[in-house]
């Protein structure tokens, strides 16, 4: 049994195996269009989605398989109290593999403790997720030709934006890429992502470096992490992609966003052969096909999830943690140093 929690549940070989399928089913879908007849996915959302809930939606009835679960938490029995273990623990029994979507960081590996199938982690709060980022690997593979070598800009809101946490973590295995951080002070890169990586600055403008880029990764505010909606206010805004920046892009520009997109691009730049936010979401139904069959076909062990320390009397300092509302879980950490680093949501606190 496998679990996708951080990519770094799987080798950068196991990447380029899911990309390079996910290629495979793209030319031949009618290939596929059976294997996995009889297996059921259960989908437990508890935050809106259109594209991740809907590409593994697609992916598995393109795979032949069945779909169970709900995206809307208050229609389950979790507006009666239910908790997150007892609501997983259930489900897994019904499915062959999960995907879940939950506001809480580290929410996905306390659900992958008691699940009895393998689970996806299809966003975990503002920490991570790890299947957009093999949507933009296969984009970049698709579109680049190839994962190394790239000046990568990344734009907005990179504290709170789980995507490009995933996504700097990946490309950094890759030899030669190196990064720009496009931010406001307040929205910076967590100390976490930047601590892995050798290659990186950071600018205060779109313009002062797209000129430099090999691709330009943008991102919303993410409104609903912010406490203070002031403070929202103040960051929304600060930087939109238009045409007139673009004059000063390579030619060979390739422009990227998750979505959903609010303000921060401007449709008119959806007509530059440059823009490939809605390809890049069509990708994602591939890469997750290939991730479906993957995983169910994995023949393994259940890892071992956490591989730190209990710390029975220490808290994680990190409020929007599952460690603040699952009571059942094991405070473990990894200590390095003196710095404690908590195994849901890699907050660091000291020892
Ligand atoms: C992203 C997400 O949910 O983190 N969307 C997505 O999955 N494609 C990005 C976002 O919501 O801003």
């Amino acid at each position: 049994m496998k679990h996708l929690i951080d990519l770094n549940d799987f080798t950068p070989e196991e990447w380029d195996g899911i990309i390079h399928l996910a290629g495979e089913i793209m030319d031949n879908p009618h290939i596929y269009q059976s294997s996995c007849r009889g297996k059921i996915m259960g989908t437990l959302f508890y935050e809106p989605s259109t594209r991740t809930q809907m590409s593994f939606q697609s992916a598995m009835l393109r795979l032949g398989g069945g779909i169970i679960g709900f995206d809307n938490p208050t229609a389950s029995s979790i507006v009666k109290g239910e908790s997150l273990k007892d609501t997983v623990k259930t489900v897994s029994g019904y499915s062959d593999i999960m995907v879940m979507r939950h506001p809480v960081a580290g929410s996905v590996k306390a659900a992958a403790l008691t699940s009895d199938c393998p689970i996806i982690n299809a966003g975990d709060g503002g920490h991570l997720h790890p299947t957009q980022t093999l949507t933009d690997m296969l984009t970049l593979q698709k579109e680049k030709g190839n994962l190394t070598g790239l000046k990568i800009g990344v734009c907005g809101d990179l504290k709170y934006g789980r995507t490009v946490h995933s996504l700097v973590k990946a490309l950094s295995c890759y030899e030669g890429n190196s990064f720009v951080f496009i931010s406001t002070n307040e929205l910076q890169m967590p100390s976490y992502i930047t601590a892995l990586l050798k290659d990186w600055s950071k600018a205060d403008s779109i313009e002062e470096v797209i000129g430099e880029l090999d691709v330009l990764y943008m991102t919303r505010i993410q409104r609903e992490r912010f406490r203070d909606q002031d403070e929202y206010e103040k960051q929304v805004s600060r930087y939109i992609l238009d045409m007139p920046k673009l004059d000063k892009a390579k030619k060979e520009l390739i422009i990227m966003h998750p979505l959903p997109r609010l303000n921060e691009i401007d449709i008119e730049v959806d007509a530059d052969p440059r823009a490939l936010y809605f390809r890049q979401a069509n990708y994602g139904m591939y890469v997750r096909m290939a991730l479906i069959l993957i995983i169910l076909n994995y023949d393994m062990n259940t890892p071992i999830l956490l591989k730190g320390k209990a710390y029975d009397a220490v808290k994680c300092e990190n409020l929007k943690c599952i460690l603040q509302s699952e009571k059942h879980l094991l405070h473990s950490f990894i200590e390095k140093d003196g710095i404690l680093t908590c195994e849901y949501c890699e907050g660091r606190r000291n020892l």
